[in-house]
């Protein structure tokens, strides 16, 4: 707790573009959040470069994915939006933390076994010790709650076994974390394949609408992405599973329900309706799309931002760092 809100805590990689599934389904849902929890948004730079990373670029997609969260409508005042390795104690906790997990739980980590599949020529310590690295993330703020997609359950399972490990040896020290389940967004899938989730990581760029995408790139995705030969605009998931996608996202764009949708576009064919759907994406992507322009112009604004949330960060992370330095038997440092 701080204050009298509950801490909600989430991490996210500057790698690869944001997209509209996670606008609709993630983003645009955590403006509310800041009413009732205390919320930290990292952006975990400390994480990316557990694989190799062109440090120019990891630096500039950093800088914009902060802005892309305060353009979404994340005021900075409210939501302590600041990157992770501002704040030293991230990895200062992880280490002590690494001393309170097994090598066993890191091997069965489901991503690891991916991702070191995936980049077997640099299976580093970094690769391996990354759950550790994020249980440090979410414990070093004593989150009650994290957003988090089903990929990263197991990681945040092992963060609450570590928690109760340690709280068991030394008494409550850390919060045990719940995922959150709030309101859920709509869950957007791929243009070209609606059984799978629209992802930042798609190879085939029309599959996705990036947040920045212009106008006539969105209408264009909207033109091709796959559809069926029934020609009716109908909520049928069995038979239609692209209609019904781009019934979401016109529904999450317009607001307006799926009956509303079907009786509007009676009797019309599939291009009039594309058209519409591209058309009320480009509208709900408008004001996003300024406001990064402006921030873009607004450097000092920015790096004011960056500083304050870190301090802010700072502040929390060292609280709980000390108390977790006292307990493992670190001397005092005399001031
Ligand atoms: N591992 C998360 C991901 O790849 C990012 C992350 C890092 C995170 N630290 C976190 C998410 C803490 C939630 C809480 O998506």
């Amino acid at each position: 707790m701080i204050g009298d809100k509950k801490v909600l805590f989430s991490g996210m990689q500057a790698t690869g573009n944001l997209t509209l599934g996670n606008y609709l389904g993630a983003l645009s849902n955590w403006v509310k959040l800041a009413d009732e929890y205390e919320c930290f948004y990292s952006v975990v730079d400390m994480h990316s470069i557990t694989v190799r990373q062109d440090p120019a670029e990891l630096r500039s997609r950093a800088r914009k994915l902060l802005c892309l969260y305060i353009a979404a409508g994340l005021d900075p005042e409210k939501n302590c939006i600041y990157y992770q390795s501002h704040v030293s104690g991230h990895a200062e906790l992880a280490w002590i933390l690494n001393c309170f997990t097994y090598m066993g739980e890191l091997s069965r980590m489901t991503q690891f076994k991916d991702k070191s599949a995936k980049h077997a020529d640099n299976i580093n310590a970094g690769l391996f010790t990354y759950p550790v690295l994020m249980a440090a993330d979410i414990l070093l703020y004593q989150a009650d709650v994290v957003p988090v997609g089903i990929d990263q359950m197991q990681h945040l399972e092992l963060t609450r076994d570590i928690a109760q490990r340690f709280n068991a040896l030394y008494g409550d020290v850390f919060t045990v974390p719940e995922p959150y389940i709030g309101k859920v967004g709509a869950k957007i899938m791929s243009l070209q394949d609606p059984a799978k989730k629209m992802s930042k990581s798609d190879e085939n760029p029309n599959a996705s609408i990036y947040l920045m995408d212009d106008p006539d790139t969105i209408m264009r995705k909207f033109k091709r992405a796959v559809t069926d030969s029934l020609g009716a605009v109908r909520y049928n998931e069995e038979e239609q599973p692209g209609i019904c996608n781009l019934m979401d996202i016109y529904g999450a764009c317009t607001g307006k329900s799926r009956q509303d949708i079907e009786s509007k576009f009676e009797g019309k064919g599939y291009g009039d309706f594309k058209t519409a759907v591209g058309e009320s994406v480009v509208e709900k992507l408008r004001p996003l799309q300024e406001k990064m322009e402006d921030l873009a112009k607004n450097k000092d604004y920015i790096d004011s931002v960056i500083k304050n949330n870190a301090e802010k960060a700072q502040y929390f992370a060292n609280k709980t760092l000390r108390k977790v330095q006292k307990k493992v038997g670190f001397p005092e440092k005399i001031r």
